[in-house]
């Protein structure tokens, strides 16, 4: 073989895919940044580097990535209109098919398209950290370029159904250990490929012409059709990778091909890009882009309850140092057990390790006194609901900390600007309003006052982001974005309870329509006392809208405040395992309909579902209306990340326009007509 060694560029696709031929093998480089995804001018690369290292008659082609990872996914941003030419799967046909063999040479996550092109290479080699899943199925897609027919040719039925299916990466080592790799190492990648090159195993059959051995995939396909709740794709993979054990590849890949391209303008695919996209955008604003930073690395959490050692746990697993704030030395103790609870509990699953535990052991201290915060880069408080607590507490901080460090309420529904009234500094006081439970949650929202400036705001969405978390900006209101839209969901189940319908039955129809649970359930799930006191100011302060329910309130006065309440009892009874519908409920909501005079309408499951959606797209219409949310995509976000709004319809505003605005606006007329006074109409349903 004669010696060569060039940098061949010929046109534009060079940019992405680079070949470099010395002493008769082939090193072909993927580079598209961020994350390699297989975009068309990367396939064309690919096909011109397969025929110049044909023509070179090389012995081998490495493929590797330049950057953080090898091809994680194909460009999701394509997937809205028709293909480009060359087609992913024609690609990976002429590589399995090359004379000279492609060795993958991967690290970081190989996911989507880009396993679907190791597949097709004759060897396989990974990193040790590599990752490697099929996470199609996420965007409510199957893989489209025989992902599901060449996976299980390489590591049997069974588990290429689960990877395809569940959508989870698996490790290198297992991967390895059911043969998907000829090989894992560890550091220099150069030297890898150096020395599996000096000891080639034998060529494999082409991956596409092996055979596959049926399994019994009953107990899988249980288990997914539970996990999907609802969400198609999930069982559409299961059933599309089994066709290897019936069908040539051929057959079982064009069958899969075409379904992924049904599934691109499937409307549950579409919802599930749409908030893939908004998810990334919501958490960057462009207004906030270029704004500076501070950098965060020790954080003043006050109150030490259910939300501060959640948050506290989020921001020790974040790296940061924390100091939490109690009232007396054993809330501070009390406190400091509730984190040390969630580090043991990580530590005992598996989640982190002992040395993991340790750092975050060794990060966090608690304790009675402010004096800890004073070089603290951010302070968050969540103490009682209470404004006057939360004032004397931002009042605390703001004596001790530096002038320009952020200091946060994690409020449900007050108003921050009240909360931060008068106090110097103006400028660096917000709202982070955090989900239960904080260190699981991702959904932060972002409260500015008429004072915060942008760069407390920068920094504030950087370290939510650092945290992990969803971050979305909102506007002051009450109940923010979320809370507010729950409050029109709530009001207008409570309608219809007060109106005829169980409880039950409208927890049953939610459920069906994707919910994780009911809006009764949810109540007992968090607890009913911090939406009655909130109920109790609302009235009080003459901001009640509309029509009153007072079943809930009588629940409350009867101890009945949810699972895990002294009473262990709320709307279901939970005193016996999993919670019951109760008599004594139903009793008091007969009581109540017979005091009121209700009409006992009977609502079908869909008018159910139609009036709850009714009223909570209205009530997110008015959000936009006020300026209280940005886009219609940061509600989506905040209701399918900190709600369950199911995923696969994509939140409230794509579900609204899937289903269209004829339909909910006859239900937000029969809702009008059954409470009279009660809802303003948004401009859509005006
Ligand atoms: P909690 O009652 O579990 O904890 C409050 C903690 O604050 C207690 O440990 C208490 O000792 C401490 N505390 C009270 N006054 C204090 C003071 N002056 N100085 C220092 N510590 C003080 O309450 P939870 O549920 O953690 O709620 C805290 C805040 O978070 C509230 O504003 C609540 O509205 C908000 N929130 C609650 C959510 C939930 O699901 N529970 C969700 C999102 C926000």
């Amino acid at each position: 073989m004669t010696t060569r060694s060039e940098n061949q560029k010929s046109g534009p696709a060079d940019k992405v895919v680079h070949v470099q031929i010395e002493n008769g093998h082939a090193l072909v480089t993927i580079d598209n940044p961020p994350v390699n995804a297989l975009a068309v001018t990367v396939r064309r690369g690919l096909m011109e580097a397969l025929a110049k290292v044909n023509d070179a008659k090389c012995e081998t082609a490495a493929l590797i990535c330049a950057g953080r990872t090898f091809v994680a996914g194909g460009d999701i941003s394509e997937f809205a209109g028709p293909p480009p030419l060359p087609h992913l799967p024609d690609v990976l046909s002429a590589i399995e098919a090359s004379d000279t063999p492609f060795i993958a040479v991967m690290h970081g996550t190989v996911l989507g398209g880009g396993l679907e092109l190791a597949l097709a290479c004759a060897y396989r080699i990974a990193d040790k950290a590599t990752r490697f899943g099929l996470p199609e199925v996420n965007l409510g897609l199957i893989p489209g370029a025989g992902g599901t027919q060449r996976l299980p040719r390489l590591i049997g039925l069974e588990r290429a159904a689960r990877m395809a299916s569940i959508g989870k990466p698996v490790t290198a080592k297992d991967f390895a250990g059911w043969g998907g790799l000829d090989q894992i190492f560890e550091g220099d990648r150069m030297a890898a490929i150096a020395a599996f090159r000096a000891n080639l195993p034998a060529r494999p059959d082409m991956t596409s012409a092996r055979a596959v051995e049926d399994a019994d995939l009953t107990a899988l396909t249980a288990e997914v059709k539970k996990a999907a709740k609802g969400s198609n794709a999930p069982l559409i993979a299961l059933e599309t990778t089994a066709l290897a054990a019936k069908l040539p590849f051929a057959e079982g890949a064009a069958i899969e091909r075409q379904t992924h391209l049904d599934l691109r303008s499937s409307s549950q695919s579409r919802a599930l890009r749409r908030l893939f996209f908004a998810g990334r955008s919501v958490t960057r604003p462009a207004r906030l882009k270029s704004v500076d930073t501070a950098p965060v690395n020790h954080v003043a959490i006050v109150g030490g309850g259910l939300m501060g050692a959640g948050i506290a746990a989020s921001c020790l697993a974040a790296g940061h140092r924390v100091t939490m704030i109690e009232r007396d030395e054993p809330s501070a103790e009390a406190g400091h057990g509730r984190v040390e609870a969630i580090i043991a509990k990580d530590l005992a699953s598996g989640r982190i390790n002992q040395d993991k535990a340790d750092a975050r052991r060794a990060g966090f201290t608690a304790s009675a006194g402010y004096a800890g915060a004073f070089d603290a880069d951010i302070a968050i408080e969540a103490v009682f609901e209470d404004a006057d607590v939360k004032r004397a507490v931002f009042g605390e901080l703001s004596a001790v900390m530096r002038q320009d460090a952020p200091i946060a309420t994690n409020t449900s529904y007050l108003d921050p600007n009240m909360i931060s009234e008068g106090m110097p500094g103006p400028d660096r006081f917000l709202g982070l309003h955090f989900f239960s439970p904080a260190n699981i949650m991702k959904l932060v929202e972002v409260v500015g006052t008429s004072a915060t400036s942008d760069r407390t705001m920068a920094t504030a969405f950087a370290f939510a982001r650092g945290l992990g978390k969803i971050p979305v900006e909102t506007g002051v209101c009450d109940g923010f974005i979320g809370n507010r839209i729950l409050s029109a969901y709530r009001r207008q189940a409570d309608y219809m309870v007060a109106d005829g319908a169980s409880p039950y039955e409208v927890d049953a129809a939610m459920r069906e329509l994707g919910m994780p649970l009911g809006p009764y359930e949810l109540q007992d799930r968090t607890g009913l006392q911090i939406s009655w006191a909130n109920r109790k100011r609302q009235r009080a302060s003459g901001t009640w809208p509309g029509r009153y329910v007072e079943i809930a309130d009588q629940l409350c006065e009867l101890g009945r405040l949810g699972r895990g309440s002294p009473t262990n009892r709320g709307w279901y009874d939970h005193s016996d395992g999993p919670g019951k519908p109760d008599p004594e409920v139903e009793a008091i909501v007969q009581t109540y309909r017979a005091e009121h005079g209700a009409k006992h309408e009977s609502f079908s499951r869909d008018e159910i579902v139609l009036r709850v959606m009714a009223a909570i797209v209205n009530e997110a219409h008015l959000i936009l209306e006020e300026g209280i949310a940005f886009a219609p995509e940061d509600i989506d976000v905040v209701w399918t990340e900190g709600y369950g709004f199911p995923k696969h319809l994509g939140g409230l505003m794509f579900w609204a326009e899937e289903t269209g605005m004829a339909k909910l606006r006859a239900a937000f007329a029969a809702m009008q007509a059954q409470s009279p006074g009660s809802w303003k109409a948004a401009k859509p349903f005006a």
